[in-house]
């Protein structure tokens, strides 16, 4: 049994907490519940928290990225790193270190403007994807099918969005046959993954893609460990598509969801989870 106090910094218990809060407390670990919606940071003197590591399961990206940064200011160690946060939560930089690291993933572009998107948009060729640098869920997705509709959205974009939405990411589309890969890496081992199968382009369970065993070929377990490493390892869910010429990396999830992969993989998450934070904490 561990002696080691394990922060878990959170919005809401949702099915994932619950069970991460379960696993740490049927193994007697002491576990402190940090609720972000009532923390106070005070900056200029690091508090006595009490805690060895802190488990980052906040729903907004935005609260996690700087809780993270102050915690890791004073030398408390987290799962994740705020380098991870600070990666994952953002495609683009996600996609660079991806190609830093020789990871293969769908061909990207990036432009500022409508008129330089619409260029690049053109240049992958139809259809193709434009996506929020920040986002989950599938949210704010656009499959561009043809030059009316990519004016028509990047018109929308400039008009309507927020200056985050004039920053242009833009993707090939990756014909996927019905489903995608979600593979979860904890530390330098690929521990499960799920295919995701929907009729919709797009797959994410949270949007009612449904769920089945994908077993962890060693090139699988090859290609999510240097993703993860790629974004600075860690806990980390992997999104891949099996594109024409190969498994293409889509992008790194960071507090990732997992209540519908823990039966279809049969294996116990939560549990490798609490495994790899307490790890983190006797370092
Ligand atoms: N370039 C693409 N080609 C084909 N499908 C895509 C592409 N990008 C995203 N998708 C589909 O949309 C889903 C959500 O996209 P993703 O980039 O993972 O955003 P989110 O962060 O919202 O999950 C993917 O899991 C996949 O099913
Ligand atoms: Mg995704």
């Amino acid at each position: 049994m561990s002696n080691r106090t394990v922060g878990v910094l959170l919005s809401r218990v949702r099915v994932e907490e619950k069970l991460l809060l379960e696993e740490l407390e049927r193994r007697g670990v002491a576990t402190k519940v940090i609720d972000d919606r009532e923390l106070v940071l005070a900056l200029e003197k690091k508090p006595e928290l009490g805690v060895d590591v802190v488990l980052e399961r906040c729903i907004q990206h935005s609260r996690a990225l700087y809780a993270l940064s102050v915690l890791e200011m004073w030398g408390i160690p987290t799962v994740n790193t705020f380098e991870v946060a600070d990666v994952c939560g953002n495609k683009l930089l996600t996609t660079m270190r991806l190609i830093r690291d020789g990871v293969p993933s769908p061909r990207t572009r990036l432009a500022f403007t409508p008129e330089a998107a619409l260029a690049a948009v053109e240049e992958l060729g139809y259809p193709a994807v434009l996506k929020p640098l920040v986002g989950s869920w599938g949210r704010l997705l656009s499959k561009v099918n043809d030059r009316d509709a990519a004016e028509s959205i990047l018109e929308h974009k400039d008009v309507l969005g927020t200056y985050i939405h004039s920053i242009y990411y833009i993707q090939e589309y990756v014909s996927k046959p019905g489903r995608d890969i979600r593979a979860f890496v904890v530390g330098d081992e690929t521990i499960g993954a799920i295919y995701r199968y929907s009729d919709h382009w797009i797959t994410n369970t949270a949007r009612g893609g449904k769920a089945t065993k994908c077993e962890v070929t060693p090139e699988l377990d090859d290609l999510c460990v240097r993703a993860a490493k790629a974004v600075g390892g860690g806990v980390v869910a992997i999104d891949v598509f099996e594109g024409q010429e190969g498994l293409l990396v889509n992008e790194v999830n960071y507090t990732m969801e997992f209540r519908n992969s823990i039966d279809t993989t049969g294996v116990n998450i939560p549990g490798r989870v609490v495994d790899y934070a307490l790890k983190v904490a006797e370092r």
